[in-house]
């Protein structure tokens, strides 16, 4: 089958190379020159592991084809929409504008009898709105199909969905011919196209538009939520000398709860969740339901405390003055296994850090190439080790692997003071505290982690 991506960024991209590897021929699009030209060798122009190989494969059989030209989407029966939809820089609400213009630049190019899919997060109505730019051609078909993959496993996630979700005109009831039960219109043509994850048994379900629009949002906000739960109850543990992370590990036993997004630390960032979540919040404001936009805004205030609290705590651990500190800080992305730094809370405390008169540098495995031209405040540097040199304050802020296995005791070479706020509670604290450091988390800090720290305190005060 020949298909069009329009827009190939983490989601496009990885969403074009899975369907070329599926064995369709497929062309994305995209009006990045300088995207398209790297996709179009082959390679990926973002770190997502298992990427580059499906992208060198689909270009080398050539069947997977990228260009800046929505003529090369002509005779495509499936196009699927992925262009991103930001958060608006005047309000809560989602950025519509780019989903408009590539389905208008679209437009001309629909065969008749095509299918336009949606995989862009959009609030409900979004598909209404995209209806009225596809008014004048009755002959072609709308759906949406939302998109749960997570950057750093969005290959595997692509490949084996946990489940596949259609929305399409008339929900359920009209997606299947009456008489014989079988799919028809939208929901054959998804079919057709995700027919080797269908036979590989990865649920499919059916709903109406709004059904779809919504269920991402849902789907991310109940994420957040669980994330600002646990940072929450992270700050009663802090007041209180409960321990979080042992708190969490015992809530998370029970099954109606699961132990995922359960762990207590510098909270939520990204190109997806923190604009998801208001978009909802905006989407219930517009709709009359107070609920659901007063519970997303505690969410996200919950969420953006913690960024204050690890500035806070950073600040205390620096004898409460920031100022002319060596501070080192362990990731930029926004989260491990991804070089995005989007909403990225690592470097969010980064530039507090900076601008409260701290010497900050930087490190991150990945990410270091797209956040230094970005934040000129900021040292970055590649080499953890050449970053840990001279530090009176580290900060892990991005739970890398790298970082969660880093030596105490190489490190505690490096560093001027064996001081360490874990931001995301991976460390072994005791094994660090046995080199002598003193270990600082959120959450985590109950009784005998406390004392070390003031005396710790005690110490840097008189140095
Ligand atoms: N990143 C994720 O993990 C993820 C997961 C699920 C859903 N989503 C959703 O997918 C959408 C895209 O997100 P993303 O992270 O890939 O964003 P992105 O910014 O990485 O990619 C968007 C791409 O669209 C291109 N674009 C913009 N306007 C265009 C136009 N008129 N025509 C063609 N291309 C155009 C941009 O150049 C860019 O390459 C968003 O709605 C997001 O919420 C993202």
């Amino acid at each position: 089958m020949k298909i069009s991506v329009i827009g190939c960024g983490y989601l496009g991209a990885v969403h074009a190379a899975t369907l070329a590897s599926m064995g369709h021929t497929v062309v994305g699009i995209d009006v990045d020159a300088a995207k398209v030209n790297q996709l179009g060798r082959g390679v990926a122009p973002f770190f997502e592991p298992g990427l580059d190989e499906l992208l060198r494969d689909g270009t080398a059989t050539g069947r997977l084809t990228f260009s800046t030209d929505f003529g090369a989407a002509a005779g495509a029966q499936v196009h699927f929409l992925c262009v991103g939809t930001p958060q608006s820089k005047t309000s809560d609400g989602a950025d519509l504008t780019f989903l408009v213009a590539a389905t208008e630049a679209l437009l001309p190019h629909l065969a008749g009898g095509a299918v336009v899919v949606g995989k862009s997060t959009v609030p409900v109505g979004t598909v209404d709105m995209l209806s009225d730019v596809l008014a004048g051609r009755p002959d072609v078909q709308l759906g949406w199909n939302p998109e749960f993959l997570r950057q750093g496993t969005a290959v595997k996630d692509t490949l084996v969905p946990d489940r596949l979700v259609y929305g399409v005109s008339g929900g359920k009831a009209a997606a299947f011919n009456p008489g014989t039960g079988a799919p028809r219109g939208v929901t054959a043509a998804l079919d057709a196209v995700y027919e080797p994850l269908l036979n590989a048994g990865i649920p499919r379900l059916v709903c109406n538009f709004a059904t779809a629009e919504l269920i991402k949002s849902a789907a991310n906000a109940y994420l957040a939520t669980k994330v600002s739960f646990i940072n929450a109850i992270a700050e009663l543990c802090d007041a209180s000398g409960a321990d979080v992370a042992e708190l969490s590990e015992a809530m998370g036993m029970d099954p109606r709860i699961g132990s995922r997004y359960l762990h207590a630390g510098l909270g939520f960032g990204g190109g997806c969740l923190p604009k998801d979540i208001r978009s909802l919040s905006s989407q219930a404001a517009a709709l009359g339901v107070a609920p659901v936009n007063d519970w997303m805004g505690v969410v996200d205030a919950i969420n953006v405390r913690q960024r204050t609290r690890t500035v806070d705590l950073a600040a205390g651990l620096c004898g409460g003055e920031l100022s002319g500190r060596a501070v080192t800080i362990l990731g930029a992305a926004f989260k491990p296994e991804t070089d995005d730094i989007r909403d990225s809370p690592a470097l969010d405390v980064a530039t507090r850090l900076a601008a409260a008169g701290a010497h900050v540098t930087v490190t991150d495995p990945k990410a270091v190439n797209n956040a230094w031209l970005r934040y000129p405040q900021l040292r970055f540097e590649s080499s953890t080790a050449r970053a840990l040199e001279g530090a009176e304050l580290v900060l892990l802020l991005t739970e890398w692997d790298e970082y969660r296995r880093l030596s105490p005791a190489l490190a505690g070479g490096l560093v001027r003071r064996r001081v360490v706020l874990d931001g995301r509670n991976v460390l072994d604290a005791a094994a660090w505290r046995a080199e002598g450091w003193m270990v600082r988390g959120l959450g985590t800090n109950s009784g005998e982690a406390v004392q070390t720290a003031e005396d710790g305190l005690a110490g840097m005060r008189q140095s």
